[in-house]
């Protein structure tokens, strides 16, 4: 297939091309479009034809349900099937357009295809004026998966989205990168209390500032009633190499990491270190790259994505990380890394 790429300044649009591209939208064809949090892939969401092109796309199982992107309240109350709830209400008020994706019932006017046979409906309103633009001119809501390979970290820069997508989509609409980095906190608030079922760009803590102490899917063990994101149980965000995380005291990660690396190296396997600016100097004889200081969470959630696809580009055998602090925004850090190395995880 022929893709069209643009560039977009996202403070300076060109809205020529946000008008053709909201021509593919209309059309029922696929145009990936940053976010501030990852690129999307994104669809007609009220096309069941256009939505099986993004799973065709990114060779996504076709049980696992899509973001529906809106840019209106109007938008949002077509979707969903029940009147809102006040706390659904307090929650976009403060922080739509933002990284929070909230689950609703759906309404009959959702294709199946959206909501892999669900009856409720993930919805969210991206923080970037190139989307907003994109999806006000489509007069559409938009399904959008992150927009790489099924199965390979997200893309948060134009060149992951151009080497995961390009020959595959209609067109591509290259931004900055992206400001957050991971994605969207995804909150399931159409059963009888709110529940956390990803953890992303929006903090538990910043949830729990208008809801009280939010559940959180998976931390009650034995608990079967909890709804689950579908996606969670895929191999996900999986960099080529294989990852060991190690978790404890800094020091003792830092000396169990590099004894490690010596091992592997002297076996002959190029070893890759995932560090932070506060311990990058340390190691010898591997390639070491820094997520940011350990100070900035936000700076790490910026990086992790770009970071374990660099290590693919690098090509290295082994993927040795240090662990980072789970609360705020290290959460989902955590969550990210965690599944990368399909939960592979030494305690020091
Ligand atoms: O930040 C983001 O959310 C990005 C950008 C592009 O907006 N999108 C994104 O989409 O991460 P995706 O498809 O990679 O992840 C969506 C997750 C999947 O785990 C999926 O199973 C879950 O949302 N999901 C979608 N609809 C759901 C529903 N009705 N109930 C439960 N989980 C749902
Ligand atoms: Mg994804």
């Amino acid at each position: 297939m022929k893709t069209e790429v643009f560039f977009l300044d996202e403070n300076n649009i060109d809205f020529d091309i946000i008008d053709r591209a909201a021509n593919v939208i209309r059309n029922n064809g696929t145009v990936v479009f940053p976010t501030e949090t990852v690129y999307g892939l994104g669809a007609n969401a009220l096309s069941g034809e256009a939505v099986k092109k993004i799973f065709a796309a990114k060779g996504r199982p076709n049980d696992n349900p899509l973001i529906a992107h809106v840019s209106s309240m109007n938008m949002l109350l077509y979707l969903i099937g029940s009147p809102l709830r006040a706390e659904a209400g307090l929650l976009i008020d403060k922080y739509w357009p933002g990284p929070l994706t909230l689950i609703f019932k759906k309404s009959g006017k959702v294709p199946d295809e959206v909501t892999a046979g669900l009856d409720t409906i993930a919805v969210r309103m991206p923080d970037n004026r190139i989307a907003l633009e994109l999806i006000e001119r489509s007069g559409l809501p938009i399904a959008a998966p992150s927009a790489n390979i099924s199965g390979k970290p997200s893309p948060t820069t134009p060149e992951h989205v151009i080497a995961d997508m390009k020959g595959k989509v209609n067109m591509i609409l290259c931004g900055s990168k992206c400001r957050v980095g991971v994605e969207s906190t995804i909150l399931d608030m159409s059963g009888d209390m709110p529940v956390l079922l990803r953890p992303g760009g929006l903090t538990l803590e910043e949830l729990e500032i208008l809801l009280g102490p939010v559940r959180v899917c998976g931390r009650k063990v034995g608990d079967k009633k909890i709804p689950k994101a579908p996606g969670m149980k895929y191999t996900h965000y999986a960099p080529d190499a294989d990852m060991i995380i190690v978790n404890g005291e800094l020091n003792n990660v830092k000396m169990k990491i590099q004894e490690l690396a010596t091992e592997y190296s002297s076996r002959g396997m190029k070893v890759g270190v995932l560090a932070s600016d506060e311990t990058a100097g340390y190691y010898k004889a591997c390639k070491v790259l820094s997520l940011g200081s350990r100070l900035d969470a936000r700076v790490i959630a910026s990086n992790i994505f770009e970071k374990l696809r660099e290590f693919d580009k690098i090509g290295v055998d082994i993927i040795l990380a240090e662990a980072f602090d789970e609360s705020h925004l290290g959460m989902a850090v955590m969550n990210r890394m965690k599944k990368a190395a399909g939960f592979n995880i030494i305690e020091v």
